[in-house]
Formats: structure tokens, C-alpha cells, sequence
């Protein structure tokens, strides 16, 4: 990319609504220009779908008549920020009236006044997202780049317009938005930017915790969401926002004996899972988190050295508590996550010689429809850097695979139930829902997986009789 003109009328992809606008702010005398990621991601010929339009007057009003004039949807008026929104087709075209804005000390909520274009430009987060342009008559089409913004997207650098510490005391957020352009777009920070977040991190306490979800997130989908965990390391912001995740990092050594950094395993485990996982928000949060207990159940002994004993089940213990503090969902979506951390062990260990098909079948029922994205979690967790053993793990490991898929063939037990249920034994013994009838549905379940019965439903009921008088429902 090179960027010398200074003419980007040609950046105007969607004319027929740059037109418009352009028309409007003519007849109510009002200036316009395009800003933002949309500029930034046309010269980085990246897809966008947003239009940030600001105008030296009320966005609401020129909203509302660019809305009528391209006979759109109903403009959606946020009246606290000053901004509305008209959706064209499938792009989002919002307006904001051109602004001075300051965070105050402690404050979640900006102070607004009006501007002028450069004061707008000042207060954004950074160079490449402060490029403007010109819809008005006079200039259409006029690149407006006070900060060298086209030299940063070249050069791939964030910089903040002004003052560091004066854009993230603005809004403490920017500090995770570099990092997560920095993901994204596989750019660098520039050293007093990034000085500036070492020295502004604790900022970010002031900020609403979606907000800083939803950029976790965007880094997390991004093509290197391990530099970004990095960078939210070394700047010190980890620990403030994901505490369990930053206490991954470290080595102990006792006896001459270590452990790997989990930190640094786990990040190579989500490069690793990076090409099975595009747009997968969900899996990648179960690769995050599938050693997140190693330091709760971190052990030492002489013969074993470092142990991790019941990670597995401790870490899918802690998902809820995370999900909570983080604000995410906490519906199927934090229990998927949460039956991946809890199995991703399993798979492995059924790669040694004396697997049976009883392990293998309660693999598929525990599974269910995850056992796919399971298997790609725990091939993603092979991250030994000794060759020889990284390919003998494998080539077990699609041995695994394969009786799996030829014992699902066999048996459907991924999306089986078993043949009796909870309300047929207590209609047959004629009793309440009790503790028993939990014993008999777990018994006939197992019974079927361990093989000791057939999966129909006269060996169930048959074996049914036999376990209710083993446990006195009715007499022997
Ligand atoms: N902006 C800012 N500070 C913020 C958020 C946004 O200065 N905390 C400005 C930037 O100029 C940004 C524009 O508002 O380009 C639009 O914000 P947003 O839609 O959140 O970000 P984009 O840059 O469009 O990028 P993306 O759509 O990937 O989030």
C-alpha cells in the first residue's frame, strides 16, 4: 500500500449514500465527513460494514433527513450521546454531531461539547482511525489526515493523536482497543503509546465491563489473539481484568525439577486451535481456559515432581464464576465451554494400548455433538517441542479417532438416551421422585455403556428389576 495523493475520493465505496448525505448537509448548510474505520479499512481494503458519519451540527437531524430521502429504516436515536443510526441494506450508517469529549477522574460518563473537525479528530483513539473525509461540496472527496494516519496504517504503527496519557484518560478503553487492533491487524504500538498503557492500566477499572468483554472477545476471534494475551501481560492490564488467566504464568522449580509456563502453553495451544476455530468465539474460550485450575492443583512431590491432579475438573468448577465476572453468557454456550475444559483430558488418555470400548462409548455419551471440537481441543493441547513424540501422540491420537467413529457407527451413542426414563421407573414402582429413582436411571445408563446389557429396552427393563431389588424398591 502506498498512499501519496491526497485526494481519496476513489475511498467512497458506497456512493449512492455518500451522494445523499453529501446532498443533505448541502441544503441544511451543514458540513459532513466520513471517519473512522470505515476510512482506515477501505485504504486497508478490509470489509466493513459501519459508516461513522460526523457533522459540524445536530447527527440526529441529519440523520433523520438522510433517512428520508434513501426511504430507509426507522433512524434509531441514542438522545444521551447525541448519535442515531439509519441502516441502509446491509450497512450501518451512524451520525454524531462533530465533539470535544472528556473523561472526568473516576467517571464512567464523558463530558460532550460541540467542535470543529480537527477538535473531533483530536479526541479519537488513534492516528489511523482519526482519517476523515470530505462530503461537502466545496471539497468532496478531500482526504482530511492531520496526524499522519495514512503513514501509520504503511508503517502498521498505533499512535494516539495526542498526549497518551491524555486519549486513554479520555477513555480508559482505548487501552484494550490498541491491543486489540494490534491483534487484528498485526500492528505494533508505538513505544509511548504503549508506555502509556503500563502507566494508565489501573484505568481501566473505571470502564463497564462489557465494554471490556467485548474487545476480550474481539482479540480472542482475531488471527493473533496470542499477541494480544501478550500484550495484555507485558502492559500489566491481564491481571487487572482476567486475573486467573495471568496467575497461568510462571515456573517453579524445586529438586532441579519444573513445570512448563502454562501461560505460554496455553497461548500456543489457542495458535494451534486458531485454524479449526474461525468465527468459533466459543472454542477458543475452552482453549483459554481448559489449564486455567493448574495453579489451584499445582503439587510437588520427589518421585513425580509437578502434578496437576483433577485440573480438569476444578478448571470446568471455575467457568461459571469466570463467565459471571466477565459478563459473558451463562447459558449453553458457558456450559459447552465449561464440558470441554471438563473432558479435554480424556481423548489422551484413552491413547494408550488397553483402550476398551466401554471408555471409548462413555466418551461419545459425555461428548455428545462436541466430540468433534473435543478432539480439536486436545489435538490443539499438543504442544511437546520433542518431534518424535509430538508424531507418535498424533498418529495415536487418529487411532482414537477412527474406533470413535466406528463405534458411533455401530452404537448412535452420541445423541442416544437410554431406553428407560425417570418417569417410567417411578410409574412402574409406583413412587415419588427420590434419590432411588436418580440410582436406577444412572445404573441402566451405565449397564448400556459398560456393555453389560444391550441398548433395548427389554434388557433395560429386565436389568431394572433386577437393580430395584438389590436396593429394596421392591422385594427380593
Ligand atoms: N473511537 C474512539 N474511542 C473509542 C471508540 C471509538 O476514538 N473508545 C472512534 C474511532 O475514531 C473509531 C470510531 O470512533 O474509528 C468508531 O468506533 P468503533 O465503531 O468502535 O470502531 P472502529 O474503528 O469502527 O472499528 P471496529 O468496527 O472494528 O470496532
Amino acid at each position: 500500500m502506498n498512499i501519496s495523493e491526497n485526494k481519496y475520493g476513489d475511498l467512497l465505496g458506497s456512493e449512492k449514500i455518500f451522494k445523499t448525505i453529501s446532498n443533505v448537509a448541502g441544503k441544511i448548510d451543514q458540513q459532513a465527513f466520513v471517519i473512522g474505520g470505515y476510512v482506515r479499512d477501505q485504504i486497508l481494503k478490509r470489509e466493513t460494514k459501519d459508516i461513522d458519519i460526523v457533522t459540524l451540527g445536530s447527527g440526529i437531524e441529519l440523520a433523520k433527513k438522510t433517512a428520508k430521502v434513501l426511504n430507509c429504516s426507522p433512524v434509531k436515536i441514542f438522545k444521551n450521546f447525541g448519535t442515531a443510526m439509519i441502516n441502509v441494506g446491509e450497512i450501518e450508517v451512524q451520525f454524531v454531531g462533530a465533539r470535544k469529549e472528556s473523561y472526568r477522574k473516576n467517571s464512567r460518563n464523558p463530558v460532550v461539547e460541540d467542535g470543529t473537525i480537527e477538535e473531533d479528530q483530536n479526541r479519537r483513539d488513534f492516528t489511523i482511525n482519526a482519517l476523515a473525509i470530505s462530503l461537502n461540496k466545496k471539497d468532496y472527496g478531500e482526504f482530511i489526515d492531520p496526524f499522519n494516519g495514512t503513514q501509520d496504517l504503511n508503517e502498521k504503527v498505533l499512535k494516539t493523536p495526542l498526549d497518551p496519557d491524555i486519549t486513554f484518560s479520555d477513555d480508559p478503553l482505548r487501552m484494550m482497543r490498541a491491543i486489540r487492533f494490534s491483534s487484528q491487524l498485526d500492528f505494533n504500538i508505538e513505544s509511548s503509546t504503549l508506555k502509556a498503557i503500563q502507566k494508565n492500566a489501573d484505568r481501566i477499572s473505571i470502564v463497564a465491563q462489557e465494554r471490556i468483554t467485548e474487545e476480550l472477545n474481539k482479540i480472542i476471534l482475531s488471527d493473533q489473539p496470542s499477541k494480544g494475551f501478550k500484550l495484555l501481560e507485558e502492559t500489566g492490564l491481564l491481571k487487572l481484568i482476567f486475573l486467573e488467566f495471568q496467575l497461568l504464568k510462571g515456573v517453579d522449580i524445586l529438586e532441579g525439577k519444573s513445570h512448563k509456563d502454562n501461560f505460554y502453553h496455553t497461548l500456543k495451544v489457542l495458535d494451534n486451535i486458531l485454524p479449526y476455530s474461525k468465527g468459533n468465539l466459543w472454542l477458543r474460550w475452552a482453549a483459554l481456559l481448559h489449564d486455567i485450575a493448574k495453579p489451584n492443583t499445582k503439587r510437588f512431590n520427589t518421585k513425580q515432581g509437578w502434578t496437576f491432579h483433577g485440573h480438569e475438573d476444578k478448571g470446568a468448577r471455575m467457568v461459571p464464576n469466570i463467565f459471571r465476572k466477565l459478563k459473558l453468557p451463562l447459558d449453553h454456550q458457558m456450559k459447552y465451554v465449561q464440558k470441554l475444559v471438563l473432558l479435554h483430558l480424556r481423548p489422551i488418555s484413552l491413547t494408550n494400548e488397553s483402550i476398551t470400548d466401554s471408555a471409548l462409548r462413555r466418551l461419545l455419551f459425555e461428548a455428545g455433538n462436541d466430540l468433534e471440537d473435543l478432539m480439536t481441543l486436545c489435538q490443539s493441547d499438543i504442544t511437546s517441542k520433542n518431534k518424535e513424540k509430538k508424531i507418535k501422540y498424533l498418529n495415536r491420537f487418529e487411532q482414537v479417532k477412527k474406533k470413535l467413529r466406528d463405534l458411533e457407527d455401530r452404537d448412535k451413542i452420541k445423541n442416544w438416551q437410554p431406553p428407560i426414563g425417570g418417569k417410567e421407573i417411578m410409574e412402574t414402582f409406583n413412587i415419588k421422585p427420590c434419590k432411588e429413582v436418580g440410582i436406577l436411571k444412572e445404573s441402566i445408563k451405565n449397564a448400556i455403556l459398560d456393555g453389560i446389557i444391550k441398548n433395548s429396552y427389554q434388557e433395560a427393563y429386565d436389568y431394572l428389576l433386577i437393580k430395584a431389588k438389590e436396593i429394596g424398591i421392591i422385594e427380593k
